[in-house]
């Protein structure tokens, strides 16, 4: 069966399975939940609740030709069925052999779409000025926008590459945090890196601690980046959520050379590196049970830059992006028909309706800000001179909260381009770059990603210059018995491996504590 087929098939059983749903007179029709906000500033009203009319739902989903595709593959559902369990699976590169097609293919490609003309979209070139020109950062578009650029991508691939199964290897950083070895000759090298084939990522931002208590986030905000309006720019700055702001941005500054930017995916690594970003968020979703989103702001985005497999121009809406990880690719080992350790495992038609339903299950979802306290001044660090600011918190609202401990830093700037990220630590005023993240007193830590001096390097609405980043500091203070007070915070700009540092200075315009509550009510 052709990747066409394949498409054709998961259009088809999308389609009856969203009509068996929408015919269902629950479905999203429930009564909107008045935002019931205590101040949520930019993370947290979670916009309109979704009122999906069947019409809507199937033209969104299928466009004009979706119902063409539903003739041609509705007297064979069976061998559909059977195709999509066998999707073409996402494997974890560093379990590849130099030479498993996989990577073949993807070099095989990669040197194909270097030779299309200028005029194709397909041009490996083209395909990174998409994300140039495009890419939203910092806000809730984060994942569902690079998940459909993946998707397209890997689909050029595998037709270039000939190789009908092709799927994009991940990256996953947790376990092998250097640039894995195959990035490192042919295709799939790039020269213009910072880090070196021995370059270790910081545990601080990709170690497998912090990346539990990311996966362990129930709010779609705080975990995927915060809301904006429907009517909104895709690249109007919100909050960086903590998987995007910590590994993610993380992992661009450590790579560098293009990764630092957006041509980013002019590096090979790019891919694979998202593709584990977008590993999270299936695990988050499928193996987690957590509930995105049911705002319309979000569902109904259509993004109209993606090419197919044959550079013709797609629209797709947030929604269809949703049951991508049920019907067009799956990951060796987390998320919806994942063959496991062991043969591989197809899905049953049962599982599949059983993800299906999951993907699109859904929550309004805000995060309630109770209380603020907030360090008086803008907070200024550099390269040789960490911050050390005080904190006063009532111990009385503290102990009272029991909702969640956040520390937010709104307006953070560079003086030039990233070289650093930054460690944040509680009541330990002399903590240095030599400070392990492993130290009890360690808090959380964040990147940038194209961050330049303030002012300069802004394009067509787009802020480079500033970012909004949170950290959930609930269980170190706990463990450090911190009951209120005054809390000594301590930022230590910590520099890339290996790096020559241009950037030096950070400020941040508002560092605060916020004490907070998640709020899901799931749709029914
Ligand atoms: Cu839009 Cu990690 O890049």
């Amino acid at each position: 069966m052709s990747p066409r087929d394949r498409e054709r098939c998961g259009a088809h059983i999308l389609a009856r399975d969203f009509l068996d749903r929408t015919a269902s007179p629950d479905y999203g029709s429930g009564p909107q939940i008045p935002g019931k906000k205590s101040r949520p500033v930019r993370l947290g009203s979670g916009g309109t609740e979704m009122k999906p009319d069947r019409r809507d739902f199937l033209n969104t989903l299928l466009g004009g030709a979706g119902w063409a595709m539903l003739g041609g593959c509705a007297t064979t559902m069976q061998s559909c069925q059977q195709q999509i369990a066998n999707r073409p699976v996402r494997r974890n590169v560093t379990t590849l052999g130099a030479s498993h097609p996989i990577l073949t293919a993807y070099a095989s490609a990669i040197t194909q779409m270097k030779a299309l003309p200028a005029s194709d979209p397909r041009n490996w070139t083209n395909q990174a000025r998409i994300h140039n020109d495009h890419c939203p950062h910092g806000n809730w578009l984060f994942l569902p926008w690079h998940r459909a650029y993946l998707l397209y991508f890997e689909r050029i691939c595998r037709k270039l590459s000939g190789m009908a199964d092709f799927a994009l290897p991940y990256w996953n950083w947790t376990q092998s945090p250097s640039v894995p070895a195959p990035f490192w000759s042919g295709a799939l090298l790039d020269t213009n890196r910072f880090a070196t084939a021995s370059s270790v990522a910081s545990s601080a931002n990709v170690g497998a601690t912090v990346m539990s208590s990311i996966m362990a986030e129930t709010n779609f905000l705080t975990f995927a980046s915060g809301d904006i309006p429907a009517a909104a720019g895709q690249r109007t700055a919100s909050t960086y959520g903590r998987l995007e702001g910590t590994p993610h941005n993380y992992v661009h500054g450590f790579v560098g050379g293009d990764m630092g930017a957006f041509m980013s995916p002019l590096d090979p690594v790019f891919w694979a590196h998202h593709n584990m970003i977008e590993r999270c968020w299936v695990q988050w979703n499928f193996d987690l049970d957590r509930l995105n989103t049911s705002s319309n702001d979000w569902l109904h985005r259509e993004f109209t830059e993606f090419c197919d497999e044959n550079g013709n121009p797609v629209t797709v809406s947030v929604l269809t992006t949703l049951l991508f990880p049920v019907f067009s690719y799956r990951y060796d080992d987390v998320g919806p028909g994942a063959p496991g350790a062991g043969a591989p495992a197809a899905d049953t038609k049962a599982e599949q309706d059983a993800s299906s339903r999951k993907a699109k299950a859904s929550a309004s979802i805000r995060l309630d800000v109770q209380k603020r306290f907030a360090v008086t001044q803008p907070v200024a660090a550099s390269i040789d001179k960490p911050a050390v600011v005080q904190l006063p918190v009532d111990p009385a609202s503290l102990r009272s909260d029991g909702g969640r401990t956040l520390l937010a830093f709104d307006g953070a700037t560079l003086d030039h381009t990233e070289d650093f990220s930054v460690r944040v630590f509680l009541n330990k005023p002399d903590a240095t770059a030599a400070t392990p993240p492993e130290d009890p007193h360690f808090a959380g830590a964040f990147a940038f990603f194209q961050h330049a001096a303030a002012g300069a390097a802004t394009t067509a609405g787009h802020d480079h210059g500033a970012g909004n980043f949170v950290l959930d500091v609930g269980d170190v203070l706990k463990r450090l018995d911190i009951a209120g007070g005054t809390i000594a915070l301590t930022l230590v700009l910590v520099p890339f491996p290996g790096r020559q540092l241009k950037t030096r200075d950070l400020s941040i315009t508002t560092t605060e504590l916020r004490l907070a509550r998640d709020v899901i009510e799931p749709r029914p």
